[in-house]
């Protein structure tokens, strides 16, 4: 065969195997997933506390599969729902999450935002997302609406947790929680939070948008027996391997390892370790809108069901 010849048959090979991976990429970023976990954290004998955990939706009002999928997690009817955020992302997504939320929204609750409620996105290169993280920040789009997204959810009685401590009461258990504003901005004030979890509470929780570990180890040195957390969108594209695919990248300082799912924190630690916290950190339920793909990683809520040590 002559070089041009082959040449040409050679980029066309590719063309054809860019599309097909594109394709897949596509249709897995809408191929939304309820992922089922059972954490040993509450004291012995207490009865079970479903918690649903939602984050990263980035919703535009066109997502409507995502909105059907998101309004149909209200039949699982949890006892409590925390929101770690990037929930937005368009100006006018405000009243489609709450529709898409619904009945949740008279359950109790708990969010923080992340950085994609605060700016509206931004086309990107998507190669840059598996690229080391060159300290850069999108703060320069204008802002999404928020504060009205605040006001809905504390209307409707969740709590924000923007760099607060608060507790509620969900059945028989008294919940001690903190949140912080998003690392990824360094918008987290720990020096706020900071301080030993209620001892006398029954579980103490604390969460984040993003799983920088500066948060992680705070929160588990001040005793909370769980850490939830959103942002890594579970490295988004994973590359397969032997015993399961593997993130890149976690787009903060955590270790792709931990990019999504129940982990401990330290890391290495075993659940009677004191010191350390379950942490849970979801691939979340979108992408950036401009970028909608996802290899080996499908968007997910999680139904974390926690139950007696
Ligand atoms: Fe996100």
């Amino acid at each position: 065969m002559a070089p041009n010849a082959l040449l040409t048959r050679l980029l066309a090979a590719g063309a054809i195997a860019g599309a097909v991976t594109t394709a897949y990429a596509a249709d897995e970023a809408r191929r939304y997933t309820l992922r089922r976990v059972e954490v040993p954290l509450l004291p012995a004998g207490a009865r079970p506390l479903r918690v649903l955990h939602l984050s990263d939706l980035h919703m535009t009002p066109g997502q409507t599969r995502k909105q059907e999928w998101v309004r149909g997690l209200a039949a699982l009817e949890p006892d409590l729902v925390v929101d770690t955020g990037d929930n937005l992302s368009h100006r006018d997504a405000v009243p489609v999450v709450c529709d898409a939320l619904g009945p949740l929204l008279d359950v109790p609750g708990v969010f923080v935002h992340g950085s994609n409620d605060y700016f509206e996105p931004s086309l990107r290169n998507p190669l840059r997302y598996l690229l080391p993280d060159d300290g850069r920040r999108h703060t320069d789009t204008p802002q999404l609406p928020w504060p009205e997204l605040s006001r809905r959810f504390t209307d409707a009685g969740w709590l924000d947790l923007t760099n607060r401590r608060d507790s509620l009461q969900v059945g028989d258990l008294r919940l001690a929680l903190a949140g912080v504003d998003d690392p990824h901005l360094s918008y987290d004030r720990l020096d706020v939070v900071a301080g030993p979890a209620d001892p006398a509470a029954d579980v103490r929780l604390g969460v984040a948008h993003a799983p920088y570990l500066r948060v992680l180890d705070q929160y588990a040195a001040d005793g909370y027996d769980a850490v939830l957390a959103g942002h890594t969108h579970g490295g988004q594209v994973r590359l397969p391997w032997p015993g399961g695919a593997r993130a890149l990248t976690t787009n903060c300082d955590l270790e792709p390892a931990r990019s999504r799912g129940l982990h401990r924190h330290p890391a290495a630690s075993a659940p009677s370790d004191p010191g350390s916290s379950w942490l849970h950190v979801s691939a979340g339920l979108g992408t950036n809108p401009y970028v909608r793909l996802r290899v080996a990683c499908r968007p997910e809520a999680t139904l974390l069901t926690l139950v007696g040590r």
